[in-house]
């Protein structure tokens, strides 16, 4: 038995968390290489570790679609990614993306059971969003 509640839910909801991991992933590369003067020294390096970070959640959630037999997603989400130039205004779309990003984690993590290799890992997951989330906060001030 596969330890997930609502099989066909859980694969849309990992859908929806996919999605988001392509889109943060590409928010990221875009603003990284945007970034000019003072401002890259201080956030080039922490914008491509996080883009990073998006396409290895992508690559964990994928594989989760995989083995329970659905289509995983290859099209991010289609929230729009602001095209800001200014680090402040990127930092703000970061943290708004990863707050959405941890909602979307937090709403799928009942449908698996516990304790599970595949809950721990989503829960992984949605810790490093809300990590992401309180340095974001203290770049930001
Ligand atoms: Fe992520």
């Amino acid at each position: 038995m596969k330890p997930v509640k609502h099989e066909k839910q859980a694969i849309k909801s990992l859908n929806e968390a996919l999605a988001w991991e392509i889109r943060a992933a590409l928010m990221y590369a875009h603003y990284a290489a945007y970034l000019k003067g003072r401002d890259r020294l201080d956030f080039e390096e922490h914008f491509s570790k996080e883009g990073e970070e998006g396409m290895h959640h992508a690559k964990i959630v994928r594989q989760i679609i995989a083995d329970l037999g659905g289509k995983a997603t290859t099209t991010p989400d289609p929230t729009p990614i602001p095209d800001v130039r200014e680090a402040d205004k990127m930092l703000a779309e970061a943290l708004k993306t990863e707050e959405q990003a941890e909602k979307v984690y937090r709403e799928l993590l009942p449908l698996f059971d516990h304790p599970t290799s595949w809950h721990h890992d989503l829960r992984h997951i949605m810790m490093d969003e809300e990590k992401a989330q309180i340095e974001l906060k203290r770049l930001m001030k």
